[in-house]
């Protein structure tokens, strides 16, 4: 059992009352991006198995002594020794308001019970797999980019991630960048493999190369043309999708026009997917 120390709003090291938790980890790295997001690793519990792509609760003590608890994707693969996470920031949010905070050596809680439907058990086998994302819904797919069975299992892997501006997709560009030049990630994903990925980011509220929303991207035939694939197609394609309410809602319906069923773990089929957050956004 560890001794886990609150982390009051003042400051991450300024600690109340010691508390005794089984599930306290320890934060061995923290990288801020923008005032909005930052992402962090953790001791990785030695019985904890998951499948890249799942989610488990999170927290902090909160000062009244009892575990503020919130849903977080595993951005890192089932293979890594530590486990990421990439977070938002909410001004007043009750966990993320103090989470961000955080700084090497602070503990945070880690229920060990991974569950979710961005698993690849949850698809059909295909030829090209799509994975969908806005904002912190990147996380999930930081963790199954980085899995070798992803390309394994498809010819093709594309990734999308929209923003609204462009410093928020740094956290993908530099993992995409990782991917492709770490020297550890590309043995392990393989040389010949590396060239199945192929990586659209988008931003719809600052001047990048590619600008848009991914649904307008798919209605009008950019997507396709750009990356010089042919359209969705359930024969071939499968699809993971990590977004706001609305971007799921808006993806689904594109996916179902295009002929593609919904899955799940029990039932896999050509798509699923998951809340980046629950609410409609800051
Ligand atoms: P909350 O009270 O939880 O949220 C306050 C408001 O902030 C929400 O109503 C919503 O409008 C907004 N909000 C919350 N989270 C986000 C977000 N990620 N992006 C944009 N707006 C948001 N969050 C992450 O940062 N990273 C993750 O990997 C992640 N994975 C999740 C997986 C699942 C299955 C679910 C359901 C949620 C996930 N979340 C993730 C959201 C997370 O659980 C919390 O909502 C978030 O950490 C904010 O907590 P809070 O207590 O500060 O504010
Ligand atoms: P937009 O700027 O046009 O709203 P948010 O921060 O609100 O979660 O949005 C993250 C990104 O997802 C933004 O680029 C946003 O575009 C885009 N987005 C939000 N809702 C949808 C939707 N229903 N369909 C497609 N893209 C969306």
């Amino acid at each position: 059992m560890t001794e886990l120390k609150p982390v009051t709003e003042a400051t991450a090291q300024k600690v109340s009352k010691p508390v005794m938790t089984p599930d306290a980890q320890t934060v061995t790295e923290v990288r801020h991006y923008t005032d909005r997001l930052f992402s962090f690793r953790v001791t990785r519990p030695q019985s904890l198995r998951f499948r890249s792509g799942e989610f488990v609760m999170i927290g902090l003590m909160g000062e009244n002594g009892r575990p503020l608890l919130r849903a977080y994707s595993i951005a890192s693969p089932s293979w890594d020794d530590e486990l990421e996470f990439y977070s938002i920031k909410v001004p007043d949010g009750p966990l993320t308001s103090k989470l961000q905070h955080i700084q090497v050596g602070d503990q945070i809680i880690l229920r060990p019970k991974p569950v979710g439907t961005l698993v690849h058990d949850a698809l059909e086998p295909g030829r090209r797999l799509y994975f969908f994302s806005t904002g912190t819904g990147f996380a999930p797919f930081a963790s199954l980019l980085r899995d070798p069975q992803t390309y394994e299992d498809y010819d093709e892997v594309i990734i999308t991630h929209t923003c609204r501006e462009v410093a928020e997709l740094t956290y993908g560009a530099e993992l995409i960048d990782s991917i492709r030049n770490d020297e550890l990630l590309v043995e392990l994903i393989g040389e010949d493999n590396l060239s199945k990925l192929k990586y659209y980011p988008t931003t719809t509220r600052e001047e990048s190369p590619k600008m848009g929303r991914i649904t307008t991207l798919i209605e009008n035939g950019e997507l396709f043309s750009d990356l010089g694939v042919p359209p969705l197609d359930p024969e071939n394609d499968r699809a993971m999708v990590c977004g706001s309410l609305a971007f799921n809602h808006d993806i689904k319906a594109l996916l179902e026009k295009a002929g593609l069923e919904e899955g799940a773990n029990s039932d896999p089929k050509q798509f699923v997917i998951e809340k980046a957050f629950v609410g409609d956004g800051i």
